[in-house]
């Protein structure tokens, strides 16, 4: 595991814009694991315009988002479908929405679905970059602390450290949802590379736990020291000071 300091947010969201354009120019038929988020956004608007640029095919790639809420319609506009939408698949329409997959977190039966998603990755994988945030509790995807090592997609009880960062994109913190579905943590490592992005002071202690070295399952992202290939990019504030 990798972490570099690339001084601020653009440097770094412009810096995985391009790893994410290369892998789509060098192979048309890529798979990419996406990520949500705040963190997320510039990412995805460097990226936009460099698919623009060069007027890139990428109809033959193929995208997996880590993670949706349950119980928003995927219309709704904090839903994690709408989020993808609004930063890359409609600001770059010539994605195919049939190769485009976020969980559905409005099914009727959660595990089942949880289940076909898993069963999805695995056959159409593996993932060749997957993108990750962090959350301020050291999630990844929303595999909260304590989430089982081995565990594949699944229905996330959501952390009140998780609803209460995220009522940002609220009106209030009741609104939002208390679960989601979630790649797991085995889900996650099967991809053949991982960059993960992290802005930001409030950011900078769950990184901090990473330069330990070390799984501990109360830090779900240390789990990366256990991948091959994973680095991790982040700003001056989020930078480990230890
Ligand atoms: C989003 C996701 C989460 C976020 C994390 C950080 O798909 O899986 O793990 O990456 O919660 O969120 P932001 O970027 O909003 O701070």
């Amino acid at each position: 595991m990798k972490i570099t300091n690339l001084g601020t947010r653009a440097n770094a969201s412009f810096y995985v814009a391009c790893e994410l354009y290369k892998q789509m120019s060098q192979q048309s038929h890529s798979k990419l694991g996406l990520a949500t988020g705040g963190t997320m956004v510039d990412m995805y608007q460097f990226l936009v315009d460099l698919l623009h640029k060069n007027q890139l095919d990428v109809s033959h790639i193929e995208t997996f988002n880590l993670d949706e809420y349950v119980g928003l319609d995927a219309q709704h506009d904090q839903s994690y479908h709408s989020y993808m939408n609004q930063v890359l698949f409609k600001q770059y329409p010539n994605f195919n929405p049939s190769l485009t997959h976020v969980p559905n977190g409005n099914a009727d039966d959660l595990n089942v679905e949880a289940q076909r998603y898993e069963d999805l990755i695995n056959q159409q994988g593996p993932v060749d970059i997957q993108i990750l945030g962090i959350g301020e509790n050291g999630h990844i995807g929303f595999n909260e602390p304590g989430t089982d090592i081995n565990s594949a997609t699944h229905v996330v009880n959501l952390t009140e450290s998780t609803i209460h960062a995220n009522s940002r994109y609220f009106d209030n913190e009741n609104e939002v949802p208390k679960q989601a579905i979630s790649m797991g943590l085995s889900t996650i490592l099967k991809a053949q590379r991982i960059i993960l992005l992290a802005f930001g002071e409030k950011k900078r202690a769950a990184i901090e736990q990473l330069t330990q070295n070390e799984v501990n399952s109360e830090i779900p992202a240390s789990i990366l020291h256990a991948h091959p290939n994973v680095e991790i990019y982040v700003d001056d504030e989020a930078a480990p000071k230890s």
